[in-house]
């Protein structure tokens, strides 16, 4: 140890995600962000219910459909539930296609067709959990909101090396987590977070050469970093 503080520094994470973000059809590119582009709550909602139990790959192209055929809440809203059923036929988790359809009815008729900002009115609308109340507050509305998936968890595990196993270690890794939630672009953080989660910090051979955040990691130090999470055998 050097004695040095480790910090892990938001600047260094939106540099990192400024040069590497994933380009997904559901994200504002940091550079059209930087240009004056806003997220489409709409876009934002529709792809993280999606992308609940789903992976990014699968979700691309039942993205595509959903939005070039119901291109606003209002769209989703009026549109004949077994026709909704039909398009998510695939992605699985069919009580989700359901909450869909109620909450783009509840949003259309009760809240003049604009998503709430804040997380704790965000989580009163049908499917929409902590995790997925948190991603639209940060995502669509740039709210400094942790944005706790799995992906994270094992980015916090590392950065921090916990010693305590999963799912016991969870409430500790939200709490780290929130520490490290900026207010300058909280929403690119929250995507630079789930990037970092998916394509550096990965569960095996993580590539710590090329992460932002390499020279403080407590997980990188130990030489093993792909052990945290620690799990129970
Ligand atoms: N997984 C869940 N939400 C996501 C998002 N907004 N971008 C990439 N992966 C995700």
């Amino acid at each position: 140890m050097t004695g040095r503080t480790p910090t892990f520094s938001p600047a260094r994470l939106l540099a990192w995600y400024d040069r590497h973000a994933r380009r997904l059809p559901w994200r504002v590119a940091p550079a059209d962000a930087k240009a004056g582009e806003i997220a489409d709550p709409y876009r934002v909602w529709l792809s993280e219910i999606m992308l609940q139990q789903t992976t990014v790959a699968a979700v691309k192209a039942y993205f595509e459909v959903f939005t070039t055929r119901w291109p606003s809440v209002s769209a989703l809203a009026a549109a004949d539930e077994a026709d909704v059923m039909k398009a998510w036929a695939g992605l699985g988790y069919y009580s989700r296609a359901r909450n869909l359809k109620a909450c783009a009815e509840t949003v259309a008729r009760d809240l003049g067709g604009r998503f709430p900002e804040d997380e704790e009115a965000l989580r009163r609308l049908p499917g929409v959990g902590p995790y997925t109340a948190a991603a639209i507050a940060a995502i669509a509305f740039d709210r400094p909101a942790t944005v706790v998936d799995g992906n994270v968890e094992r980015v916090v595990a590392r950065l921090f090396a916990i010693e305590e196993a999963m799912p016991a270690a969870k409430p500790d890794l939200r709490r780290l987590a929130a520490t490290l939630t900026p207010t300058t672009r909280p929403g690119d953080f929250a995507q630079g977070m789930m990037d970092l989660g998916a394509t550096i910090c990965t569960p095996k051979k993580p590539a710590c050469a090329l992460c932002p955040w390499n020279d403080g990691c407590a997980a990188r130090a130990s030489a093993s970093p792909e052990v945290y999470p620690r799990r129970t055998a």
